[in-house]
């Protein structure tokens, strides 16, 4: 496990098993209890983050597509700095844009919520969470819509994180990304299938089916349950 995700794991681990030991709790009776539970969510979520940076070739870009609050960029941020990859940071900075059709005609009501998540907010947050001055100076944040920023993007992305709920914003990723996508590169979509995301985002799926479909590209599956497509030649 590399050294980013490992400091992650082992912050958590504590903090349960202090609740544990000076919770009052410690007795046979709650060891009996203790089960060996799945990764949570999160956990499976950093662990698939921290997978596909160490397998993409090492001279290729890290990309996130959809920032934000930031906490993709917590554990990317670290492991670009600690492979010498450059990051690249995707994002309005200011909140979702509307949706269409496929996506129900979304509209965002935490728009108040993610207009906060700007530029500085996650700096700031970074700053907070330990992140080194070097290495949030090291993010190259690319602010406003993605039909927008996209086009000043030249470098060799290698493994590209969508999380971007929305069908035209993954067509977006998808269209632009994936002609560029390195050899072995990998593009891991956030939102597909989980009975969650066809409810919340309905329009993901829709969009990374009619692109998989068009260019005849098979959708993966990690054992965490992620999603995801490769570039193979
Ligand atoms: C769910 S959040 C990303 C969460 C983040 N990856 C994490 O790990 O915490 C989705 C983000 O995608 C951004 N987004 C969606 N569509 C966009 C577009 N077309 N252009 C720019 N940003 C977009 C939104 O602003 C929002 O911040």
């Amino acid at each position: 496990m590399n050294k980013q995700l490992n400091h992650l794991f082992q912050k958590s681990i504590k903090a349960k098993l202090k609740k544990l030991l000076y919770g009052g709790s410690f007795s046979k009776k709650s060891i009996n209890q203790w089960s060996l539970k799945d990764f949570s969510y999160y956990e499976k979520k950093l662990i698939t983050l921290s997978h596909f940076s160490d397998i993409t070739p090492k001279y290729s870009d890290i990309i996130e597509c959809g920032v934000g609050c930031g906490k993709g960029t917590n554990l990317l941020a670290r492991i670009s700095y600690s492979q010498n990859r450059s990051y690249y940071a995707f994002d309005t900075f200011s909140g979702f844009p509307d949706g269409v059709k496929e996506d129900n005609w979304f509209k965002s009501r935490d728009r108040q919520v993610f207009s906060c998540f700007s530029v500085a907010y996650i700096k700031n947050q970074l700053k907070e969470a330990e992140v080194s001055e070097e290495i949030i100076n090291s993010i190259n944040f690319r602010e406003g819509l993605f039909s927008k920023t996209f086009k000043n993007y030249s470098g060799n992305p290698g493994f590209v994180f969508v999380d971007v709920d929305l069908y035209e914003s993954y067509k977006d990723c998808l269209e632009f990304f994936y002609p560029k996508l390195v050899k072995n590169g990998v593009m891991l979509l956030d939102e597909y299938d989980t009975k969650y995301h066809l409810k919340k985002w309905p329009g993901a799926k829709i969009a990374i089916d009619e692109f998989a479909e068009k260019h005849k590209i098979e959708i993966m599956r990690l054992w965490t349950g992620a999603t995801y497509i490769q570039k193979l030649s």
